[in-house]
């Protein structure tokens, strides 16, 4: 298995090794990635190439860690995330990372919220792990369109459910039914999170973009800043305090299906 390090970062040649559907269409996959699975905290993320696959690089939060595999949660958007998910066990994914700034866990606060729309649930489990390791009470909020749209994996001392339509826990957006914490963490599409700015300024939300290299060469995932200029999203972000991102420049058509 090929292996390489570059400061903090790793190259693997990660066998697939698992499957599971956790919402309608959403599905977990599970690679053998032990250096990343040591190495990742939450809100970072791998950059993931496979023989066949397109020209990119395909960037994934890390959704959870047992032991020395790693596992991303994805639906198929596209040519790349459909070809993802027909991979079988055993096959190979050239993995990059840990990538990217993650959440911020120093503060001396006691409990904290996690606010995930549809997709945007993918960094929360290492969240609701790191959060913990703080010493956080963890409130976790999930909000989709309807009930079978709602990934059926959450992990908090208290966990919420929001659909627009009412199928299943609360009817509202998650941002609309989550309660104040000292500390909020946020994942979802970028509409959702300029909602969250709104009621939280101080909040940290992972942000989505394009990516190319995934390394902060290409520049070619600009998040627009309030305070004028533009950082990239795999060095300093993908995670950023709210009020910092312009959430009206920033592009709110990408994928991660919920209405806020
Ligand atoms: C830091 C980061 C973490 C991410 N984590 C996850 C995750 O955990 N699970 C997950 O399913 N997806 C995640 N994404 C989005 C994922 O990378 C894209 O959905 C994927 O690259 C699309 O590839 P594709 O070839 O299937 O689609 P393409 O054919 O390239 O595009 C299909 C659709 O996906 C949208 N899209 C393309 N690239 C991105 C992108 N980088 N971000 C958002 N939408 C995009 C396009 O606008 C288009 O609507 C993340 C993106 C970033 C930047
Ligand atoms: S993806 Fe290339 S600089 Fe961020």
């Amino acid at each position: 298995m090929g292996r390489g390090a570059l400061s903090g970062m790793f190259l693997i040649d990660a066998p697939l090794t698992a499957r599971r559907e956790v919402a309608r269409g959403m599905f977990v996959i599970s690679m053998h990635a032990p250096e990343i699975a040591t190495a990742v905290r939450a809100g970072q993320f791998v950059n993931l190439g496979w023989s066949g696959g397109p020209l990119l690089r395909r960037p994934f939060s890390v959704y959870r860690v047992e032991g020395e595999h790693i596992e991303i949660v994805l639906k198929a958007v596209g040519a790349g995330t459909a070809e993802l998910l027909t991979m079988q066990r055993g096959e190979r994914l050239s993995c990059v990372g840990p990538l990217g700034h993650g959440y911020d866990f120093a503060s001396r606060a006691r409990s904290a919220v996690l606010i995930s729309g549809g997709l945007g649930v993918a960094p929360m489990p290492l969240a609701a792990r790191d959060a913990r390791a703080a010493g956080l009470r963890v409130v976790w909020v999930h909000g989709a369109r309807r009930a079978e749209e709602l990934c059926h994996e959450a992990d908090g001392d208290e966990v919420i459910w929001a659909t627009d339509d009412g199928s299943l826990g609360t009817r509202g957006t998650a941002v609309s039914v989550a309660p104040d914490a000292e500390v909020v963490l946020a994942c979802g599409p970028n509409r959702m999170l300029g909602a969250v700015a709104e009621r939280w300024p101080d909040a940290q939300v992972a942000v989505e973009t394009y990516m190319g290299c995934g390394t902060g060469v290409c520049l070619g995932c600009a998040v627009p800043l309030r305070r004028g200029g533009y950082d990239r999203a795999c060095k300093e972000g993908p995670v950023y305090r709210a009020a910092d991102v312009d959430w009206t420049a920033l592009p709110s058509h990408l994928s991660y299906a919920v209405t806020v």
